[in-house]
């Protein structure tokens, strides 16, 4: 272990820091070979780019890294950047490239479609939608049968709430604090990090409710997780039995009793919550929680934006991991690798709530769509990323978990399949936020090794940090894992 470095440095210290001095390229010696060769970058310099982002582009969008990465090419797990450098993409397009960058049937697809028909809009027929939903909805258990194709995943989760409040004829939705859900101003009353508030109005009608963290909440032991690994904390519970979970469901009541009136419109969660750090909660809270809301005429609504598509390796979609059947589920991101596309599946008895009056948009289900979801849904099933994601995500997690029971500031290692977090503290007993200039020397680190991974957590953006990496590509491989992790 290297010496005289501080206590964040210690991890910093072996796998990244006692590389920095030599140059970025020595430091990428163990990536694993490739034998792609971009193309040579020729568009405009490195500084204009800069002044055009200054300039021309929306400053609430931020840059990730002191010197952002200016992207030039992607192949499968790959990027490279305008100087050729390559870097192995473990945060995929912030979890949305799901089957590998211009993944090369996913490609075709868009090619041929792009050459016959770009878009026609939902007033005319045309054969791929609906080869689409029925190939989407073969997927699903019953009652999830009926698609409506959307353009983001806010939009889907804009949808989604607006269902459940025209078929309940209810108004309130429940949803877990440290969720994103979107940053439509709808969507937004659903998302509670306070980082993406805006002190302007939004959310009425949404009510959060405690989020059962069981690495950092109040509760929690070292059975709560469905997940190769547990946290650190002690547990006392007998078989079958989970005190964590019941005190996480008596503040669900207390939501349900203190914050809501007696029928509600439903409540929204992610199988395993996503920008706050792949968080999980315990066994059966949420099958416990989907009983309550219906008790009350709720509907329950699954956010798959992130969990579905078999990422989380033992299912095809996340809400199957809790052995629940959602009234509604909606997906992003990975559904299009990338392609802007997005959904919502529900029953028929809940779409038809829309169908009193009219709805549209114009883009949603356009064919390009259509094909490109189709040919994702066979590369995760002809290249096995969902079996994929199981046996990488295990084998992750498992080295991980050595890591954090080496390394003082690796305070939890969590997840299922390729949906992975790693919550950075000062030490293991306070769980403290490892303060965030620790937190950025490590990931700059990272990049300059040439490995990129994701960042979240509540306290991400403010000067206390917790941090996490999640690490997310169903088409990475195991021998390269081991690669890095040596
Ligand atoms: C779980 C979840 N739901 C919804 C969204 C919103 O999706 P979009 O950015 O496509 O609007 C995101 C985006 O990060 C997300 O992670």
């Amino acid at each position: 272990m290297a010496g005289g470095l501080g206590r964040g440095g210690q991890l910093g210290g072996v796998v990244f820091r006692q590389q920095k001095w030599k140059s970025s390229v020595s430091m990428r010696a163990k990536m694993p070979p490739c034998d792609f060769v971009p193309e040579e970058y020729r568009s405009y310099p490195y500084e204009r780019m800069l002044k055009i982002r200054e300039q021309n582009i929306a400053p609430s969008l931020r840059m990730y890294y002191k010197k952002p990465l200016l992207l030039h090419q992607g192949h499968m797990q790959w990027l490279f950047d305008y100087e050729g450098r390559r870097y192995l993409d473990l945060f995929a397009g912030i979890v949305t490239v799901s089957v590998g960058h211009c993944h090369p049937k996913v490609t075709l697809a868009a090619q041929k479609q792009l050459a016959c028909l770009w878009h026609t809009t939902n007033i005319y027929m045309h054969p791929s939608i609906h080869e689409y939903a029925e190939k989407l909805t073969s997927l699903l258990p019953d009652p999830l049968k009926v698609v409506y194709l959307t353009n983001s995943g806010s939009e889907a989760n804009d949808l989604a709430m607006f269902m459940a409040r025209l078929y309940t004829r209810n108004f309130d939705v429940i949803c877990l604090r440290g969720a994103y859900h979107g940053g439509s101003p709808y969507a937004l009353g659903l998302t509670s990090i306070g980082s993406y508030k805006h002190g302007v109005a939004n959310g009425i009608g949404c009510s959060t409710t405690m989020l059962p963290d069981v690495f950092r909440g109040p509760w929690g032991g070292s059975n709560c997780r469905d997940s190769p690994v547990q946290t650190v904390r002690k547990c006392s519970c007998s078989e079958g039995v989970c005190h964590a979970n019941e005190q996480y469901i008596e503040q669900f009541k207390d939501t349900l009793n203190t914050s809501v009136p007696k029928t509600i419109a439903g409540f929204i969660a992610e199988p395993i919550q996503g920008i706050n750090g792949a968080v999980q909660y315990p066994k059966g809270f949420l099958k416990e929680a989907y009983r309550l809301v219906r008790e009350r005429g709720g509907v329950c609504i699954a956010d798959e934006v992130q969990t579905g598509f078999g990422r989380t390796g033992s299912h095809f979609w996340g809400f199957q991991t809790h052995d629940v059947v959602p009234d509604i589920i909606t997906l992003a991101k990975g559904i299009g690798n990338g392609f802007p596309m997005a959904a919502v599946v529900t029953t028929k008895e809940i779409a038809n709530s829309l169908a009193q009056n009219l709805h549209f948009n114009t883009f949603g289900g356009n064919p390009m769509a259509c094909v490109v979801g189709s040919a994702v849904l066979d590369a995760i099933e002809e290249d096995s990323l969902q079996k994929n994601s199981k046996d990488v995500g295990t084998y992750m997690l498992l080295e991980l978990a050595k890591l954090r029971d080496k390394f003082e500031i690796v305070g939890d290692v969590r997840g299922k399949g390729l949906m992975i977090g790693i919550e950075m503290v000062t030490d293991k007993d306070s769980r403290h936020p490892l303060p965030a200039e620790e937190i950025n020397q490590i990931w700059e680190d990272c990049k300059d090794m040439g490995v990129l991974i994701g960042r979240g957590g509540l306290y991400n953006q403010s000067c206390s940090c917790v941090s996490f990496a999640a690490i997310s590509y169903p088409h990475f491989q195991q021998r390269q894992y081991k690669l890095l992790l040596d």
